[in-house]
């Protein structure tokens, strides 16, 4: 089954074209074709993602994108399609609508047969494009269509590399805007254990980094800045952060006091150097790993799972990577990653997710989609 995937939940603009095969819980995957456009560059002067510029830089890129993906030019028999239904769909995004109707009107109709469209988390105006686009190509294409779950892609995201087949298994989501510990009890069948309640891990490296005038994103920034702190085994200044919550006995996290001392502390230098920006990035990523290997070890020994399934942006981050695989090594459990370009937001991860997905509801042509700011994976 080939599915066409799109993602514009936040600042990457994605599209992707995967074959999926095999059963629910033996499924294969290939990457047939894959086109991502990141705005994090027209963010930065912003020091975060800012809805309405996402929104707008999703609308002008969505059909370049798809034209990466279809290249074979045609000229296609349209004639059912209602183009002022497809106007109405789009009508805030009147130039993606005649860019749309250039497009499908001079290429061929591709052989796909699913389109899966992030529905949520995410910022709403973001979601709202991607979706109107997804629903105007599944009334065109006459293709049905499937809303899947942001974090439920950041889980599977681990299954083009390897199979998991036994169940629960235990995931730990960590991005810009998630942080949960999630029993996964089959494939769309999540139970979250314990999250984040305030700043995700992402928001908490992204708002440090600006603390320290370091460019956004700051997760990158920070980590490059621990390891040479880790290497050098130097130590200039004292400087000590707390490690919220780990000994609280369930699996919720707060970044928000870690931030705080990383504000307060910054405060007293008066000009800040080099040797205490990377004196306070290795203590900060110190502590974030400490409570993650604490919390996620505690999970493990507590659901006695075989599995640990680790996805979203962070884990790009090698020592956090490094780190949660030790945790899991040392109780005999297998760790799952994302490979790097798949840790990040993507669409193939939305493609898997809709062949998972397509085996327990059928997908329809343009069924109702809302996007849903904070749709839970509970729901
Ligand atoms: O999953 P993602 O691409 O987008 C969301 O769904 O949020 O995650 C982006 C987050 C950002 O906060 C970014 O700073 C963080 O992932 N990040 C990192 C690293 N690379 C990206 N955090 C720590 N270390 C990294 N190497
Ligand atoms: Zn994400």
């Amino acid at each position: 089954m080939k599915i066409l995937g799109i993602e514009t939940s936040c600042d990457e603009t994605a599209i992707s074209l995967i074959e999926g095969n095999g059963e629910k819980n033996s499924p294969s995957f290939k990457v047939l074709e894959q086109a991502l456009h990141s705005q994090a560059d027209k963010h930065a002067e912003f020091g975060g993602v800012f809805p309405s510029l996402a929104k707008r830089e999703h609308a002008k890129n969505l059909v370049p994108l798809l034209g990466e993906i279809i290249k074979k030019e045609g000229s296609p028999d349209l004639s059912h399609v209602n183009w002022s239904e497809i106007e109405e769909l789009l009508h805030r995004e009147t130039e993606l609508a005649k860019n749309l109707k250039n497009f499908v009107l001079t290429h061929e109709k591709p052989d796909v047969d699913m389109l899966a469209v992030t529905s949520g988390p995410g910022l709403e105006p973001a979601l709202w494009v991607g979706i109107n686009f997804a629903k105007a190509l599944s009334i065109i294409w006459q293709i049905p269509l499937i809303p899947i779950n942001h974090m439920e892609g950041h889980i599977v995201s681990v299954l083009t590399e390897s199979n998991i087949s036994n169940f629960p298994a235990l995931a730990l989501l960590i991005s810009g805007g998630h942080t949960e510990i999630v029993l996964v009890n089959s494939w769309g069948d999540y139970k979250i254990l314990g999250q984040t309640k305030d700043d995700a891990i992402g928001e908490a490296y992204d708002k440090v980094a600006r603390i320290l005038n370091l460019p956004y994103p700051g997760g990158p920034e920070i980590s490059k800045l621990a390891k040479i702190g880790r290497e050098s085994n130097e130590c200039k200044y004292e400087i000590s952060f707390p490690r919220p919550m780990i000994g609280t006995n369930d699996y919720d996290f707060s970044l928000s006091g870690l931030k705080t001392a990383v504000l307060y502390r910054t405060q007293k230098f008066d000009d800040i150097d080099d040797i205490a920006k990377i004196e306070v990035a290795t203590e900060f990523e110190q502590a974030i790993v400490d409570v993650l290997k604490k919390k996620v070890g505690n999970a493990l020994d507590e659901f006695a799972v075989e599995n640990l399934i680790v996805g979203g942006g962070v884990i790009a981050n090698e020592y956090i990577r490094e780190s949660l695989k030790k945790v899991a090594d040392e109780r005999g459990v297998k760790a799952f990653f994302p490979t790097k370009d798949l840790s990040t937001d993507n669409a193939i991860m939305i493609s898997i997710a809709a062949y998972l997905r397509q085996f327990d509801k059928k997908p329809e042509i343009n069924p109702d989609i809302r996007a849903k700011g904070n749709l839970s994976l509970e729901s």
